[in-house]
């Protein structure tokens, strides 16, 4: 299948890219760092991809993400996966700049993609949406109101997304886990040590599950997996 991945540059996109390539997919690998994306890509190519193809999109940009799009002839599915932390901290000590960057990577960026996208998944025989959203989707945690304002969004957007998709033959799946080993939260200033990731979600093992749904055969599907650390 032919399957876009945002945020494929590192973290949890990249160890889908790399679960997908080992599957013989034909993969996009969509983030902002072309560099990262490069070396994703040689690695996709190392573990099986029938190919791999890099685009630098921001996806907190429209025209950008309009750009990208229309350089596309086919498109199987989306995984919409690109997405930034929020540091954890009373809604009035969030900086203004902080919340709309939040909002416009994991929620704007994501519904606005999805929609360009839609056209060329409706022409695929195995179209599908798998969007990525979090434990904080559907779950009140403190310090987290616009991060988990984004991913409660996500979440509602997948579900009214399903239900209008429902004729359509595309598949849509919501992905809500707990906390996963990358640099996200580190990368917003949290500063978690490196024995608390350890402690979390290996990617390449939430990948495998990203795997396992969009290959389930027409007839079984998964619209929505909580994934939990145990
Ligand atoms: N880690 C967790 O504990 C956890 C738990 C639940 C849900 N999630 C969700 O899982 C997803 C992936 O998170 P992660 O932990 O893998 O984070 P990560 O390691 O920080 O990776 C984030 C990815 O998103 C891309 N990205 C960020 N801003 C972008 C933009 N404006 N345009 C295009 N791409 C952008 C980054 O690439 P560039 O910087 O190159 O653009 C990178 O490839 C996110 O949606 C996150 O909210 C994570």
């Amino acid at each position: 299948m032919k399957v876009l991945i945002t945020g494929a540059s590192e973290g949890i996109g990249k160890a889908i890219a790399l679960e997908l390539a080992k599957k013989g997919h034909e993969l996009l690998l969509l983030a902002r760092n072309t560099e990262k994306l490069n070396l994703v890509k040689d690695m996709c190519a190392k573990e099986g991809a029938l190919s791999a193809s890099v685009f630098s999109v921001d996806l907190r940009d429209s025209q950008q993400i309009s750009d990208f799009c229309q350089q596309l002839k086919e498109l199987d599915g989306v995984i919409n996966n690109a997405g930034i932390w929020q540091k954890k901290s009373p809604l009035d000590e969030i900086p203004e700049s902080e919340l709309l960057n939040v909002i416009a990577t994991n929620l704007t960026g994501l519904i606005s993609l999805t929609q360009k996208v839609l056209p060329l998944l409706r022409k695929s025989q195995n179209g599908f949406v798998v969007n990525i959203s979090s434990r904080s989707g559907y779950a009140a945690q403190a310090g987290q109101s616009v991060y988990s304002a984004t991913k409660y969004g996500v979440r509602g957007f997948t579900e009214v997304l399903r239900e209008d998709l429902l004729d359509s033959g595309i598949r849509v799946a919501g992905i809500y886990q707990g906390g996963t080993n990358t640099q996200m939260f580190n990368k917003a200033g949290e500063n978690f040590a490196e024995e608390k990731l350890a402690t979390f979600i290996p990617t390449e093992e939430l990948a495998k599950v990203v795997s396992f749904l969009i290959e389930r055969p027409k007839g079984v599907w998964l619209p929505e997996i909580k994934v939990e650390n145990k």
